[in-house]
């Protein structure tokens, strides 16, 4: 029960069963099912710290701009705005710090689930694939931690409380579906729709340039998972539905409260001189149920494109089907497409990384 593996590509065993990787004939029980994304890796090489991808070293004047747009500040629509006196700006810039803290943090977190898969996946092409993404997820945190030095003095905030637990029982979790639920469908769905977002709307170039560089890679991470519950989902036996479809409810209730709930933000409030506990009430009073279910309507609402992923996948029964009905209408994410909103921006990316690509192989042809 606790593997809950339909398809040998997927098969676990026990983390600490280095023996079992050691058998003979395992070598060439390899699936190809991750063939084409191992493959098309080299398309989109980039490195943070060459600035032929990407300068962090671009100014921006962090006293009279917002690196995001002020709508993206929710506090700025409720009471809170009243205490801030004339410290909107840095207010926006202190919100985009903590949204980006959490980021790299999740960054983290998927380096670490995916070096956990590395240790309990059998077949030897999903270890490679899972390889690959530990390095492409290395260089995400490389990615947002330059980002925290080239705006915020390299000071992050502290991870949410929520997040963090929730990572760390991802992490742990011995069972392949936690982890591949919990983290390749719903935090990287999570994180391509943050990142659509940031593309989009960012008012500071080198944040759009981030996420664009980063979609290029999660665009496959999230495929992986995508791959796992179409060849999983339909086979499972009912208390196997269950568990998973539960877990998904689960972490994305975590999820949820962790980016909309204000009273993760403490630390923000604190060096402004607001009471977090006044500012959670204000900003709950600001942004009712009605409210909220307005902004999640909107293609670009990051817990449409997660709910979006659940839908496609499959998981959500009429168990669970009113913890989301809440927030979307579920008949029209049913009738949509298989794209997911941030697929295009990935592919117009990769398009850019390939012809840089294309150079850097030509000097080093010339050495
Ligand atoms: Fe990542
Ligand atoms: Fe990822």
């Amino acid at each position: 029960m606790s593997h809950i593996n339909y398809d040998p590509a997927y098969k676990a065993h026990d983390r600490d069963d280095f023996d079992s990787l050691l058998r003979v004939d395992r070598y060439a029980e390899r699936s190809s099912d991750f063939d084409e994304i191992i493959a098309r890796t080299n398309e989109h090489f980039w490195d943070p710290l060459d600035a032929d991808y990407i300068d962090y070293q671009q100014a921006f004047d962090m006293k009279n701009e917002p690196v995001i747009p002020l709508d993206m500040v929710g506090e700025l629509s409720s009471e809170v705005a009243g205490k801030l006196k004339g410290r909107e700006i840095e207010f926006a810039n202190q919100s985009a710090r903590f949204m980006l803290s959490q980021i790299l943090h999740g960054e983290q977190g998927a380096l670490s689930l995916s070096t956990s898969l590395c240790q309990v996946f059998v077949d030897p092409g999903a270890v490679e694939y899972a390889s690959n993404q530990v390095r492409e997820e290395a260089r995400h945190v490389t990615a947002f931690t330059e980002y925290m030095k080239a705006r915020f003095d390299g000071q992050p905030y502290p991870v949410g409380q929520t997040l963090g637990q929730l990572m760390n029982e991802i992490y742990l979790a011995p069972e392949v579906y936690k982890k591949i639920v919990g983290m390749q469908l719903l935090v990287e769905g999570l994180a391509m729709g943050a990142f659509a977002s940031l593309y989009k709307f960012a008012e500071d170039p080198l944040l759009r340039r981030t996420a664009q560089l980063v979609m290029t890679d999660e665009a496959f991470h999230h495929k992986f998972g995508k791959i796992w519950a179409d060849a999983t989902i339909e086979n499972l036996a009912e208390d196997e539905r269950i568990a998973v479809e539960d877990w998904a409810e689960r972490c994305f209730g975590a999820l949820l409260y962790n980016l909309a709930g204000a009273n993760q933000k403490q630390h923000v409030y604190e060096g402004f001189g607001i009471d977090p506990e006044w500012a959670t009430a204000a900003m709950r009073e600001a942004f009712t149920d009605t409210k909220r279910r307005e902004v999640m309507q909107r293609p670009t609402s990051i817990f449409r494109v997660l709910i979006k992923t659940l839908v496609k996948a499959g998981i959500i029964t009429d168990r669970t089907r009113a913890t989301y009905a809440m927030w979307v209408d579920m008949k029209e994410l049913q009738s949509e497409g298989d794209r997911m909103v941030g697929d295009d921006i990935a592919e117009e990316g990769i398009q850019d990384l390939q012809a840089i690509n294309a150079t850097k192989k030509r000097i080093i042809k010339k050495i």
